[in-house]
């Protein structure tokens, strides 16, 4: 990619704490990122979370751990605006417009909508109508590069199609076309729960990014292996638990255990061996950020202060993307 100043913004739900997941597929690669030239948007996608989190006083402290998370991980707001998207109203405006032109069918055909139907959730108008509001928040800053996990891929198609109905429909040039920017491993794009599945709060199969000691231990001693001896030869291939122990360990380590498992025979690490090494990989990664954690929970104005000034940073672009849209659909 050039080294041309761009436009990246991405979201995360409060819908709860962050979860490696979160991590690996988004997180990090925005802290990353904030090294390009160009600028850098991060939200707290409160809006969002309200349409599963209906507890206020749950609500207001995601969004603060979230918000913590972000900087102990190394978000650093002199080069990224970090803000709770309900500090920029103008995103719902912009969402309604843009739900002026989207037929019900494409909303219809959302994946993630439709699992959570499945999974037995009663949807409100506000969940089948998520991808109107995440097209917005897209949208709301001329947005060029979106780093998202691939859960989210079929949403950003979605706002490309939004960005190019509304374009055309009203025949100028208001929206940006958003690309998507997936991290690179396949490990890091969809990264494995407890059980195998995508890590996700709503699965309760997640492993919080900061959980340490016992309780972290206890955690990853959790995720579902079978009972096969240690001796018994195995493809690591089919094991999801290589797919966490991936995004830790350097290549020669974990080199060295795919193939003392594909072995197998006396001496060959048991499941039980291969999650203690997680657990103390995942302790020994976050111990630096877990620490800036607990610095930022001491003092919460200063979170607070960050929140604020993005904030009002991110509302006057997205009040300029709005009136650039209201003038091309005659509300102006
Ligand atoms: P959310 O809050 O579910 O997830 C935040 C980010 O984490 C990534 N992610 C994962 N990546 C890999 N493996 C996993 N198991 C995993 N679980 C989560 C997601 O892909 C995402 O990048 N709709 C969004 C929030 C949002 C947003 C936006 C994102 C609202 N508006 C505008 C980008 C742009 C969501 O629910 O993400």
């Amino acid at each position: 990619m050039s080294d041309a100043a761009r436009t990246y913004l991405s979201g995360i739900q409060p819908s709860g704490l962050l979860h490696l997941g979160n991590y690996f597929g988004a997180i990090e690669r925005h802290v990353a990122l904030q090294e390009r030239p160009g600028r850098h948007y991060y939200f707290i996608a409160d809006y969002h979370a309200l349409t599963t989190v209906h507890d206020a006083e749950l609500l207001r402290r995601n969004v603060f751990e979230t918000a913590v998370a972000y900087l102990a991980l190394g978000l650093d707001p002199e080069r990224a605006v970090l803000f709770r998207q309900s500090d920029v109203p103008e995103v719902t405006e912009i969402a309604w417009l843009l739900a002026c032109v989207t037929g019900m069918g494409l909303l219809e055909r959302a994946h993630s909508y439709k699992d959570k139907v499945a999974r037995g959730i009663k949807p409100s108008v506000g969940l089948f109508t998520y991808p109107v509001l995440m097209a917005a928040d897209i949208l709301a800053y001329d947005s060029e590069l979106v780093p998202v996990g691939r859960d989210q891929v079929q949403h950003v198609e979605m706002t490309q199609d939004m960005a190019t109905r509304f374009n055309e429909t009203f025949g100028s040039r208001v929206f940006v076309r958003p690309e998507m920017l997936m991290p690179e491993t396949a490990a890091a794009r969809k990264v494995p729960g407890l059980d195998g599945q995508k890590m996700s709060k709503s699965y309760g199969n997640d492993l919080w990014i900061f959980e340490s000691g016992k309780k972290l231990r206890k955690r990853v001693n959790r995720i579902v292996t079978d009972s096969r001896p240690p001796e018994e030869p195995k493809d690591p291939d089919e094991l999801f638990l290589f797919d966490l122990l991936a995004l830790f360990l350097p290549p020669d380590e974990l080199e060295g255990l795919r193939d003392a498992v594909r072995r197998g025979g006396p001496g060959a690490p048991g499941y039980g061996d291969l999650k203690a090494r997680l657990a103390e990989a995942i302790e020994e990664r976050f111990a630096p950020a877990r620490a800036r954690r607990e610095e930022l929970l001491a003092h919460p104005e200063r979170v607070e202060e960050v929140l604020s000034a993005g904030g009002a940073e991110a509302r006057r672009k997205a009040t300029e993307v709005r009136d650039r849209a209201y003038r091309a659909c005659g509300l102006r």
